[in-house]
């Protein structure tokens, strides 16, 4: 039995997990009739609606399929599961960064009109409250007059920033309204709190694969990296970041702990307290990167790393980029003991954050139904994870393993060995298909085979073509054993 005190989202997620479960388990085996909708309502303690909608959810996903008048059955063809990567064994030890040129043409692809976009990892403007944000804009507009157009110098918009303060009770931290910086965007954040614990030359830890923005602004900053392997579920590996800090000078260190991106990976709260301590020991600053926090697909928002901080040394930065509005570059920094750094480092960087995004931010979530948006977005994205995870396994030449998130959008996917994913870039944007080779997500060229897909803008017939079409140009590529 299902507990009855958990939300409605929730328990339909359970429901999923469930009869998922019996499924990939083999207790349930294709072509079998799975228990009523009534009937299963009265087995798990949920509403009919409830069990509806799961059953709903695994027939999107190619497990069960509805026959007139029967009832559900297990699908005759599942889909063998699908392996997820092993843990990354990055190759670099210490290395300089060099990828910039990837991120440049990832972005050109992005502005091919009629390209298929699953290479960044952006939301499509079909998923986000557009219609909401633009009247609040406008009433937000009118209301706040001259004050609009005005700066919002640093540490920028209160009542923005006691939204956020307000959030971070969820992700266990407990914030105050003047803990904040309001920031042009995550990556105005990462860039302030890599400039302030950092000078060139320094080492910095970071997760590889790593997300190309971070290892763009390392590159920038004459930055060099150390590598740090991760497992495709829990993240960092901490037994290599604890042998690293004992051997060398690491001036700081870069996470992703909730839904890394490429990988999608959620470290459990026991690895973000040994992180940060393991940290702190040595006086060495975690700068953690949020953004998909609010993204998760199970039944609660993750804790931050930041909740577990005794020493003002978790900088943790975040926007809403991947929520709300990519492009009204509204992000914030919770800078610890580098508030004053911090804060002169914004004023060369932006001077302010925009003023009337900001105020437009801060109305939505105090009325604009941000908790409700977010409810019905997580599911959208938890079910394109597992379709675009079907076709794929469905449309590539194996053996391939894909990872499977816990939240986000993305998903991480590696092709057989030989497949080289720079070609297979240059085909697909032939094809009007934009993708993320591996190569991005290092500081050096590596992960030569992978890929990585953005799931965020909807599921439709052109999705399911492109994936197909990915397919068959991977197939074309010669492979080695
Ligand atoms: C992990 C991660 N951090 C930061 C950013 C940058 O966010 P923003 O668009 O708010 O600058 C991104 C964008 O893709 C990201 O994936």
């Amino acid at each position: 039995m299902i507990h009855e005190s958990t939300d409605h989202d929730s328990l339909y997620r359970q429901v999923c997990q469930k009869v998922e479960g019996l499924i990939r388990g083999g207790t349930w085996r294709p072509g079998d009739r799975i228990p009523s909708v009534r009937q299963a309502s009265r087995q798990h303690g949920v509403s009919i609606t409830t069990v509806l909608q799961a059953y709903l959810a695994l027939e999107d996903q190619g497990l069960i399929e509805a026959r007139p008048k029967s009832g559900f059955f297990v699908r005759p063809q599942l889909l063998k599961p699908v392996a997820e990567p092993k843990v990354s064994r990055p190759r670099s030890a210490v290395t300089a960064v060099t990828v910039g040129g990837l991120q440049s043409r990832l972005f050109e692809a992005s502005r091919i009109p009629g390209i298929v976009p699953l290479g960044g990892a952006a939301p499509g403007a079909e998923l986000l409250p557009v219609e909401k944000l633009n009247r609040i804009l406008a009433g937000v507009a009118r209301r706040h007059g001259r004050s609009a157009v005005s700066y919002d110098v640093p540490p920028g918009s209160a009542a923005l920033r006691r939204e956020i303060a307000r959030r971070s009770v969820d992700a266990g931290a407990n914030l105050a309204p003047d803990e904040i910086i309001t920031t042009s965007g995550g990556t105005e954040a990462l860039m302030l709190a890599l400039r302030a614990v950092t000078r060139p030359g320094d080492v910095v830890a970071v997760e590889l694969p790593a997300y190309f923005g971070v290892l763009h602004a390392l590159e920038v900053l004459q930055l060099k990296v150390v590598g740090i392997p991760m497992h495709p579920r829990t993240g960092m590996d901490l037994d290599v970041l604890e042998k690293v800090l004992k051997t060398r000078s690491v001036a700081a260190c870069v996470a992703v702990p909730n839904f890394s991106n490429p990988l999608g990976s959620l470290m459990p709260d026991s690895h973000k307290e040994r992180l940060v301590e393991l940290l702190a020991a040595r006086e060495v600053p975690l700068i953690e990167d949020d953004i998909f926090g609010e993204l998760y697909f199970g039944d609660h928002r993750p804790r931050t790393a930041l909740s577990y901080d005794r020493k003002g040394l978790v900088i943790l930065c975040s926007s809403f980029s991947k929520t709300l509005a990519p492009g009204y570059r509204v992000g914030w920094i919770v800078p610890g003991r580098f508030y004053k750094e911090i804060q002169a480092l914004k004023l060369t960087s932006t001077l302010a954050t925009a003023t009337l995004p900001e105020l437009a931010v801060a109305e939505f979530l105090a009325n604009g139904g941000y908790d409700h948006y977010l409810r019905s977005i997580r599911r959208t994205y938890a079910d394109n994870v597992g379709r675009f995870r079907q076709a794929v396994a469905a449309s590539f030449p194996g053996p391939v393993t894909i990872t499977q998130p816990q939240g986000g959008f993305v998903l991480w996917v590696e092709l057989p060995k030989g497949v080289d994913a720079l070609r297979l870039d240059d085909a697909a944007l032939e094809q009007k298909i934009s993708i993320a080779p591996g190569p991005m997500f290092s500081p050096k060229p590596d992960f030569g085979n992978f890929i990585r897909l953005s799931c965020a803008h909807p599921w439709n017939a052109r999705m399911e073509r492109a994936i197909g079409t990915l397919g068959r140009l991977a197939a074309q590529q010669p492979r080695t054993a």
